[in-house]
């Protein structure tokens, strides 16, 4: 994955906006591959992540020194003690394979937690694919509800529709810088309409 995509900028500024009333003392961001995106959530004090690839996590200590980093596989063996007041794992349940291994997975996320924590958690929505057995929003939504209550869903990646002067004036804002534009075209995104999303955010809490 590219560092700093437009797509990306998208991303943090949907989850910035999302919680920018919070100031969580501790997060944990799971699957945080080089932690760019964990990088970048501000409203988090003290931030953790962890990563099944060494090499990810590697790059991920030398970039970002003021988080702390963990190489393991949180839903097999590697175990974190503490509890954090904000749990996330974007684009990281799929690759756990089958259904009773993902209900596990998101079992183990909602131990790291109490009632009081935000869970944020993001998947590709679409159905399967050739490459990947992805979910589709009811079947994820019917895995949450075992052990949250969803508060809110909101579209991350996909399709919109602008008009052609829109179209042109983010093309050239995204040249000049990915960020700005996000800034100003995140809302779009969150907004688009369901048959055009890729991967949404379930935001939940411990039932
Ligand atoms: C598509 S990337 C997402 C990275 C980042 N969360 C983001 O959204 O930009 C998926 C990441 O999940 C990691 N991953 C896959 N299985 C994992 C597991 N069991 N435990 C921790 N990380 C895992 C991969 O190494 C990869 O960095």
């Amino acid at each position: 994955m590219l560092d700093g995509s437009y797509a990306d900028y998208i991303r943090i500024a949907i989850i910035n906006n999302l919680f920018k009333k919070n100031n969580f003392k501790n997060g944990i961001d799971i699957a945080c591959g080089e932690g760019f995106l964990l990088n970048k959530l501000n409203f988090i004090q003290s931030k953790t992540g962890i990563d099944i690839s060494k090499e990810a996590i590697n790059r991920a200590k030398e970039k970002y020194p003021n988080i702390k980093f963990y190489n393991g596989n949180p839903f097999l063996d590697f175990k974190i003690d503490g509890k954090f007041e904000f749990i996330s794992c974007f684009e990281g349940i799929y690759y756990v394979p089958t259904t009773q291994e993902r209900k596990n997975a998101l079992k183990i996320l909602y131990e790291m937690g109490t009632k009081k924590s935000t869970y944020a958690f993001s998947v590709v929505t679409n159905g399967s694919s050739n490459e990947s057995d992805y979910f589709d929003k009811k079947f994820f939504l019917d895995l949450l509800s075992e052990n949250y209550n969803v508060l809110k869903v909101v579209n991350l990646t996909g399709e919109y529709n602008l008009p052609i002067h829109l179209t042109i004036i983010q093309k050239i804002l995204c040249i000049i810088n990915r960020k700005f534009a996000a800034s100003l075209f995140f809302k779009f995104m969150q907004n688009t309409q369901q048959d055009k999303r890729y991967q949404e955010l379930f935001i939940c809490k411990q039932k």
